[in-house]
């Protein structure tokens, strides 16, 4: 420690892609010099394309690594049913990344991603009992000074705005899960706006609560809301004491994505 994570998300490459903004994030990120990217879903804008899953792959490989990626509901199929019903995932896996509950560590710091995106639903996210096992698991391994962060594609609260019914499926049963591990953070994106938030403002008999970080789309043309037609990431900085969120925001005057909002938060002294 201190560690730094680069949180991009949605670069949904295909028709609504920027390539100029994904080339300024991969100059910066690689300035950055991030000990972890973090790419939290929705890698292409339609999965039933080849051309674009290569686009993708060379984005990823143009990043920064070490990388923890996990997919998001634009990378499974929608209109091949065969592989929508029986291998949703076959096309993420063969050109992003094999592995769909990827867990990066390093000393005092564990991250967690997990698949959210299921192959019979068009929008919405699940957390599996399997998966819920599974994190329970992990992160029973690791003590409380260690810094616990779990990437989703789905986020598990609203935003302030239209986004009713598009968090994750039985979210206060994900937001419970989360604080039962002491989840410190959650990294997410889809509603393709930026969101710094705490799940305490929604379920309100937790003990610690999560903070939420949310990424609007880094590199595509589907901001919504106060995003709508920007591109939004973001930078976090863990040590002993304290989480720092910078939310950075594209700016065409200095091609760069620059700081709009930080946010400090005290790091966690125990388990409850
Ligand atoms: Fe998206
Ligand atoms: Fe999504």
């Amino acid at each position: 420690m201190p560690y730094r994570i680069l949180h991009v998300s949605d670069l949904h490459v295909g028709p609504p892609f920027c390539k100029p903004i994904a080339e300024a994030l991969v100059r910066q990120a690689h300035a950055l010099r991030p000990d972890l990217l973090v790419i939290s879903g929705d890698f292409v804008q339609r999965a039933d394309f080849p051309s674009q899953w290569e686009a993708a792959r060379t984005l990823r490989a143009a990043l920064p690594s070490p990388q923890l990626v996990v997919p998001g509901n634009h990378d499974v199929p929608l209109f091949n049913l065969y592989l929508r019903l029986f291998a949703p995932l076959a096309l993420y896996r063969q050109m992003i990344s094999r592995d769909l509950n990827p867990v990066f560590t390093l000393p005092g710091l564990v991250v967690v991603g997990a698949v959210t995106a299921h192959g019979l639903t068009l929008d919405g996210g699940k957390v599996s009992q399997a998966q819920a096992a599974a994190l329970r698991t992990i992160l029973g391994r690791y003590g409380p000074d260690t810094c616990k962060i779990v990437v989703w594609h789905h986020p598990v609260m609203n935003p302030p705005g239209p986004y009713r019914d598009r968090v994750i499926e039985a979210a206060p049963a994900a937001i419970r899960l989360l604080d039962a591990c002491n989840v410190e953070l959650l990294l997410c994106g889809h509603l393709h706006v930026t969101f710094i938030g705490n799940t305490r403002n929604v379920v309100h008999d937790l003990h610690q609560g999560t903070i939420i970080c949310q990424s609007g789309t880094t590199t595509s043309r589907r901001g919504h809301g106060p995003e709508q037609g920007k591109h939004s990431c973001n930078l976090i900085e863990v040590d002993a004491q304290a989480i720092k969120i910078s939310s950075l925001l594209y700016q065409a005057a200095s091609d760069r994505f620059e700081s709009t909002a930080e946010y400090v938060f005290p790091r966690r002294t125990g388990e409850f």
